[in-house]
């Protein structure tokens, strides 16, 4: 059975799906893998370094693509620019992908049409089982710890308080909304670099967690509004509630020299919880970092991709932070990743079992149909 590993091709993506580390481990359980020429090259590990643990190196993706039972990606399959063809287009029909996915109809057409299983990393369940294969865990923390430096480059004062000859300089305030990976992780990388951190988050679930790391947590009053769901998730809350919200953040953000935004509800649009207004009411030269830009974006000036000054506030949406610390993001990823191949590749077979909660729960298309409840009502209605 060949495993594929091929060169991602989306602009600006520095990871790679495998690492030699876990080549060799798919090599011992008698595996092939091949992995495209110079796949690992932004993230430092060279073609050699996979010969060496025994995968084939392929010159381009259209052989690799087409030769392999199993494709491990991290981007979603897209127009190979240099093949001229989709890379669906070019994988053997009724292989296995595993890779982000978000979904959108064009997109399915092809997996149906090649009979290809595809599973979405996005969507596998966040249950104790599936820790070790938690990729959107992974990649938030990478997320949250840039976020703070992204913010920290933007900002035009230090973050530690500092005794200098030219006098003692106060500390940078940090507010953190949202306090779930990417948050907690922001949180502890602002308090090592010395910054005084707050931070919000509408499940009080978090508070001790916020506090173990050292932060003040900002309370609301929450009044009878229940705001996780069974499963411990945020779920979405009443007008009145947003309304209280923003008032409270209001107050918060005029005081603060950088804030982190990563609040997020799955499956939704990200909640506007930083209006212009607020924007217009901080302190100049002040720094908005919004992680959630590619889901909306919390603060309503944030443009996915970019950097923008208003009001005297820079505001920074830059994407795919995983990607710009691809050494580690990779490392996490192809461990997360392995971990998950070994769910439904077992003694080098490919045993996709469909009871299984966390195969359920990631499995988009299967043999020519829809699997995914959510992607046959996506489908269904012709949307993206
Ligand atoms: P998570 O689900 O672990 O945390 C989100 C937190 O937001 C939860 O604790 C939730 O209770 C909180 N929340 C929801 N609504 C809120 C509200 N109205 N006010 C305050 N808090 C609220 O999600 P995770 O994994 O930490 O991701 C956070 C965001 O970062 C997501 O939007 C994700 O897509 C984004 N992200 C961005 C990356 C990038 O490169 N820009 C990379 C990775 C993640």
């Amino acid at each position: 059975m060949v495993i594929g590993i091929p060169k991602e091709i989306l602009s600006g993506e520095n990871r790679v799906a495998a690492l030699p580390e876990t080549v060799d481990k798919m090599a011992k359980g008698g595996l092939a893998v091949w992995v495209e020429s110079h796949a690992g090259e932004a993230s430092f590990i060279s073609d050699a370094d996979y010969e060496k643990v025994g995968a084939r190196v392929v010159p381009d993706a259209a052989s690799l693509l087409a030769q392999s039972e199993i494709v491990l990606k991290i981007q979603k399959p897209l127009m190979n620019e240099k093949e001229g063809r989709h890379e669906v287009d070019m994988m053997k029909e009724g292989a296995v992908l595993v890779s982000l996915l978000s979904p959108d109809v064009p997109l399915l057409q092809k997996l149906l049409s090649k009979k290809i299983s595809a599973f979405a990393l996005e969507w596998i369940p966040r249950i104790t089982r599936a820790q070790r294969m938690d990729i959107l865990s992974s990649m938030s923390s990478v997320a949250g710890y840039k976020a703070v430096l992204l913010g920290a480059s933007a900002f035009g004062k230090f973050l530690p308080m500092m005794t200098t000859a030219a006098g003692t300089l106060p500390p940078a305030k940090v507010l953190i909304i949202g306090a779930g990976v990417a948050g907690l992780q922001a949180i502890a990388t602002a308090k090592r670099l010395g910054a005084v951190v707050e931070a919000f988050d509408t499940r009080p679930a978090v508070k001790e967690q916020v506090k173990s790391l050292g932060a003040e947590f900002v309370e609301l009053d929450l009044g009878h509004e229940t705001t996780e769901d069974a499963g411990g998730y945020a779920k979405e809350l009443s007008p009145e509630f947003y309304k209280k919200e923003k008032e409270l953040i209001h107050q918060h953000v005029k005081g603060a020299d950088m804030v982190i935004t990563t609040a997020l509800i799955p499956g939704k649009t990200a909640p506007v919880l930083i209006t212009s207004d607020m924007v217009k009411d901080m302190k100049k030269g002040s720094v908005i970092v919004d992680l959630a830009v590619e889901q909306g974006g919390n603060c309503e000036l944030s443009q996915a991709g970019q950097t923008v000054v208003e009001h005297g506030v820079t505001i920074v949406g830059t994407t795919n932070l995983p990607s710009s610390v691809p050494i580690h993001a990779s490392q996490m990823f192809a461990k997360n990743l392995f971990n998950f191949l070994m769910l439904f590749c077992v003694n080098k077979e490919i045993k996709i079992d469909l009871n299984d909660e966390i195969i359920r729960g990631s499995l988009v298309t299967h043999r020519g149909e829809i699997t995914h409840p959510k992607v046959k009502e996506l489908y269904a209605k012709g949307g993206g």
